[in-house]
């Protein structure tokens, strides 16, 4: 049985604790991140994507390259590593790259030219640690690459995460979706992004008159008190999308329809990653107690492996943090899900017993049957308390006269009635009792 520990008075140090934002996942916290991941796995499975691992540490030219060079990630959020051999490497922030570098490097489009993608991890992100967002998270993404452009896949990867929000019985789902267009559309309307905030430069907050130059489309994300009645009148992009993205968001949304998954059109989503072209998704989890931001986020970026040196190639995806998911169930009272508990439970009376135990368990584990013990516990009343709390069907008591005898008590958890049986057939009888 895995039980929250008691805090003990004398603990590490503070210079050697968890470093700011990281945290370890215990124990007693694991059903939870068993049951995100198995689901996730289920999710990927139906929906036909193969898992794929790329390393913790990426070249950090890659999130340059790709997330962006004005983008607060990479201005201020990566953890920077240099190399004895003086090459600069980064901690992942997200895992979107790093999945389009593997298609390129290993030619994965070679061998189906559409590949769908799915992982989980760690990421890491030197942001200010507040509820819900921290430095060290776990993200669990999908990836369609290749293929050809078809909305249908944009609507797919949000299926998958609506589905695995669903799932995971989250409550209150709310889609925000929008298009920030294309090569063609894009610039126009940055143009008359500048052209409506010029005059009003003033009155904005530092960071807007940065990105007024650097990133314009990131005006609409400020969440500054001051830019907000500004934000409210700027031009809208719906009205000034070309006719292919305007068709393409056109489609995601009817399909969507089709699915019955709900969403709410947000003009203003324009996503913190620059590599996204047209479609744009977030997720967000409304009610009370579950204010931590997008649990998902995501959407298309067509010009991405081109940005990395491969030929133009669609891409979708988005991708969930683990840790909201997993504070949202908390906090919508989810129960921990429960552990299966073991089926056979070892107790052993004196030294000779504890030797022999050891063998006995491995008999049980090759004829695959769940077993566990507390050999580190002497009395025979510990052990048997141990197994009721473990919620065992059966304890298997070994002692001096058992040894001696070549055989071992089967006693069933439930009754209280026991047996003893011959050690040569004691597989075949823990089976009729589990009967
Ligand atoms: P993102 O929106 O930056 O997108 O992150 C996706 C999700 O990761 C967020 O919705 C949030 O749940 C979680 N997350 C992000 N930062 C933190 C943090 N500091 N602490 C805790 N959780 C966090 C991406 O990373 C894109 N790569 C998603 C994507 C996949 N786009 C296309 N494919």
């Amino acid at each position: 049985m895995v039980k929250k520990p008691i805090k003990e008075k004398k603990t590490v140090p503070d210079a050697l604790k968890t470093p700011k934002g990281m945290h370890d996942v215990l124990p007693y916290e694991f059903p939870w991140w068993l049951k995100v991941s198995r689901t996730a796995e289920k999710i990927a499975e139906f929906y036909g994507f193969l898992k794929i691992e790329t390393p913790v540490l990426e070249q950090a030219g890659l999130f340059a390259r790709a997330v962006g060079e004005d983008t607060d990630i990479v201005q201020k959020e990566m953890f920077i590593v240099k190399t004895k051999g003086d090459d600069t490497l980064a901690l992942r922030p997200e895992g979107t790259a790093p999945v389009a570098r593997a298609f390129l490097e290993h030619s994965l489009g070679k061998s189906a030219p559409l590949q769908k993608l799915w992982y989980e991890g760690p990421m890491f992100r030197y942001e200010n640690p507040q509820a819900g967002r921290y430095r060290g998270f776990h993200q669990i993404g999908f990836e369609i690459i290749g293929g050809p452009n078809d909305p249908m896949y944009d609507a797919q990867v949000i299926l998958a995460t609506q589905r695995l929000l669903e799932e995971l019985k989250i409550k209150n789902i709310n889609l925000k979706i929008n298009s920030i267009g294309c090569r063609v559309c894009r610039p126009i309307y940055k143009r008359q992004l500048q052209a409506y905030y010029k005059p009003h430069l003033k009155q904005l907050c530092g960071d807007c008159n940065r990105r007024y130059t650097t990133n314009p489309l990131r005006l609409l994300d400020c969440k500054n008190e001051k830019c907000q009645p500004f934000k409210e009148k700027a031009p809208n992009f719906f009205d000034k999308l070309c006719l292919t993205c305007s068709t393409h968001l056109k489609t995601v949304l009817e399909y969507l329809d089709e699915l019955s998954v709900s969403y709410a059109l947000d003009n203003q989503l324009v996503r913190g990653l620059d590599y996204y072209s047209r479609t744009v998704f977030e997720f967000y989890i409304d009610g009370e107690g579950v204010n931590l931001g997008a649990v998902a986020g995501g959407g298309r970026y067509d010009y991405l492996i081109e940005l990395l040196g491969g030929r133009p190639t669609p891409g979708v995806g988005g991708a969930l943090g683990v840790e909201r998911l997993i504070e949202v169930m908390k906090a919508q009272g989810e129960v921990a899900p429960a552990r299966i508990p073991k089926k056979v439970f070892i107790i052993h009376v004196g030294e000779q017993a504890k030797k022999k135990s050891l063998n006995i368990i491995e008999e049980i584990r090759k004829a695959n049957i769940s077993v566990t013990e507390a050999l580190s516990r002497e009395s025979l009343k510990a052990q048997l308390k141990m197994a009721d709390r473990e919620g065992a069907a059966l304890a298997l008591i070994l002692g001096q006269k058992e040894i001696f005898e070549g055989s071992i008590i089967i006693r069933d958890l439930k009754n209280s009635l026991q047996e003893n049986v011959p050690l040569d057939r004691m597989i075949e009888e823990i089976r009729k009792h589990l009967k």
